[in-house]
């Protein structure tokens, strides 16, 4: 694996599962592999649990953590070619990223989309811009479309909890007051598509996901219908794709509850809106699975970096 920018960038997606179960199970067993190494975790955008995962990943292989908010510690990045740089940005990121590629071996990048321009944020100008200027690996730590670790968080935690061969899993849209980006729905769906699973998405009318990443993957309007035999329930809340960065609903009656999931398993990537997405009834009960999940970060990077730091580096 030459970087981890998208899930495309996996050669087989089973075995790495099968990789990421067994690091769990003796972490410290690839200590040598990133020794004298280092990774940068650049951050334009807040995170808890993707920041501490990847650095203990990171550790777990033996390598050295620099961590970073550029927003908020760094100059103000420009990314346009040939802008005349007069206003609030003091760096450009053929510098900026040229220099950090000097400091660390690998670059971990998270920058959310605007949400306000569909057309940029597709571009993925954040993640595009460091590839095309470092000289380093590039690992998305979540971008405007996409987040590959979660997704391969989330195959780990399928397959670590399945009870049949080919579980029916479903994506659920949850009420949120607030804007989502579409990367954690994005990239879950590819990575449905990619493993041995019955999948069905879940929304009230005008929350379809891009076409070009949804398929052939049912949509189904009616939730209870969709729910019906879940093995496993994956809420999240996005916004409006169509009607880009929209809020068009926040009807409470699609929050997940108890007697809507019956025995299915219950994942989300956290953080998440108690008794919003989902209510406490279903997060407090053994069939959630959202820490584990959690845990699962650490494995899900750490495979990653290693395939990564062995066939690159
Ligand atoms: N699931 C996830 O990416 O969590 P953070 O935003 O806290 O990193």
């Amino acid at each position: 694996m030459q970087q981890y920018i998208d899930l495309e960038d996996i050669d087989n997606v089973d075995a790495l599962i099968e990789k990421a179960i067994k690091l769990k199970e003796n972490p410290f067993q690839f200590k040598e592999v990133g020794k004298n190494k280092t990774i940068g975790l650049l951050f334009f955008n807040s995170s808890l649990r993707t920041r501490l995962s990847t650095q203990k990943a990171a550790q777990n292989l033996g390598m050295e953590v620099m961590t970073m908010n550029l927003n908020s510690d760094s100059w103000g990045l420009e990314f346009e070619d040939g802008s005349v740089m007069d206003a609030g940005t003091a760096e450009h990121i053929k510098e900026a990223a040229a220099v950090i590629s000097q400091y660390v071996d690998i670059i971990a990048l998270r920058a959310f989309p605007t949400l306000t321009d569909k057309t940029k944020d597709e571009e993925e100008q954040v993640i595009k811009s460091f590839q095309k200027y470092a000289s380093v690996p590039i690992l998305n730590m979540e971008s405007a479309t996409a987040h590959p670790l979660q997704a391969l968080t989330d195959a780990i935690t399928i397959s670590e909890n399945k009870q049949k061969e080919r579980p029916k899993v479903v994506l659920t849209w949850a009420p949120h007051p607030k804007a989502l980006p579409h990367a954690v729905p994005n990239s879950f769906a590819k990575m449905m598509q990619m493993i041995d699973v019955d999948f069905v998405i879940t929304h009230p009318e005008g929350y379809e996901l891009n076409p070009e990443i949804t398929g052939n993957t049912p949509i189904i309007y009616d939730q209870n219908k969709a729910l019906k035999d879940a093995d496993f329930v994956y809420a999240k809340n996005w916004s409006s794709y169509k009607d880009y960065g929209q809020i068009k609903s926040t009807d409470k009656s699609w929050m997940v509850t108890l007697e809507k999931i019956q025995q299915a398993k219950f994942m989300h990537c956290l953080p998440v809106r108690r008794n919003m997405i989902v209510a406490d009834e279903v997060l407090d009960s053994n069939q959630s699975l959202v820490i584990q999940q959690a845990n699962n970060r650490t494995y899900a990077a750490q495979a990653i970096l290693k395939e990564i730091l062995e066939n690159h580096l």
